[in-house]
């Protein structure tokens, strides 16, 4: 019996889930609700909005927000309604934001990964850490209470954890996100590859090699430029690996350790993958700064480890 008062339901909800499933602490549950709130009124401008990145004009004349800057905007209202957070730091921000005194939480978030791809109608994402306390410098990864991401495609779906396995989510027709898949688990080996910061092979050998090891073992290419969506796919077929590692235009490759590699780690881990920079787990890097960028290789546990091995 999962509750004394309601019997389980046939479409079990986020919330439900939260509550009877993941025994999310309330607060929490909530601060998540919140988030896959902002998440439905992106997922509604994505769809509705006439303009690309760049912003524009609709067709009654109205000035219209470039579609990063009204996520974050989105994201920045609930968090603020939520009353549950102390501060956060938005890939859209260069600063820390402070909120609510006294409140249980500090998240960090990317409002729209990916935000390049609307123009071509491919599918985009926001990510979102969470960590217990008001700081986010000095923290590490491994120390988020949650970690979530929405991938906007031709569905809005959402992947949780609150360190109690992953679950998807499909958003239905009425505006609720309904359970699709609980416990996701991603198998040792991988089958599809997902090289990002390509241009550094021209002066990365070692990821040169990489690279050529996977095209001549067949493995399939999926690669669409935004990490949400590839990094979905890894979670979709249960195998696979994403890598962005560093070349001389971006040494440290081109992603960002607080608002994508620590959130997507900490959800790739607790479904039995492996993140890593090269030589250490992502879970284990301090924040130092808030926009540090860090390489990733991240998916099936015996991919990542050969791609680490041949790289060092
Ligand atoms: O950080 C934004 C982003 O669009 C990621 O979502 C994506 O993985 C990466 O940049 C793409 O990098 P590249 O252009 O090197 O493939």
């Amino acid at each position: 019996m999962e509750s004394s008062c309601c019997a389980v339901p046939e479409r079990i909800s986020l919330n439900y889930h939260l509550f009877h499933r993941a025994k999310a602490p309330n607060d929490l549950r909530h601060l998540i609700l919140d988030i896959s709130r902002a998440a439905k009124y992106i997922s509604y401008e994505i769809q509705t909005s006439e303009s690309g990145l760049a912003g524009g004009t609709n067709s009654s004349g109205e000035k219209q927000l470039k579609l990063d800057v009204l996520s974050d905007d989105i994201f920045r209202q609930h968090l603020c309604e939520s009353e549950l957070v102390s501060c956060y730091s938005s890939e859209e921000q260069e600063e820390i934001i402070e909120l609510a005194d006294n409140a249980p939480y500090s998240v960090v978030f990317d409002p729209l990964d990916g935000s390049s791809l609307v123009d071509v109608n491919f599918a985009i994402g926001s990510i979102v850490g969470i960590y217990a306390g008001d700081s986010i410098i000095g923290r590490k990864p491994s120390e988020q209470s949650a970690a979530l991401y929405v991938v906007y495609g031709p569905r809005t779906i959402l992947v949780y954890s609150t360190g109690k396995g992953v679950h998807e989510f499909i958003l239905n027709d009425v505006g609720e996100f309904v359970l699709l898949r609980e416990f996701i688990g991603i198998g040792d080996d991988a089958k599809n590859y997902s090289p990002g910061n390509l241009p550094a092979l021209s002066d990365n050998e070692k990821y040169k090699a990489v690279v050529q090891g996977w095209l001549d073992r067949e493995l399939k290419l999926r690669y669409s430029g935004c990490m949400a969506s590839d990094i979905h796919h890894i979670f979709a077929k249960g195998q696979g690996v994403f890598t962005n590692v560093g070349g001389s235009k971006y040494p440290e490759g081109k992603l960002r350790l607080v608002f994508e590699c620590g959130p997507f780690a900490y959800l790739m881990e607790q479904a039995g993958g492996k993140a890593s920079d090269g030589t250490q787990s992502i879970l284990d890097k301090e924040i130092t700064d808030l926009h540090q960028r860090t390489p990733i290789i991240i998916g099936s546990k015996n991919e990542v480890e050969s791609v680490c091995a041949a790289l060092s």
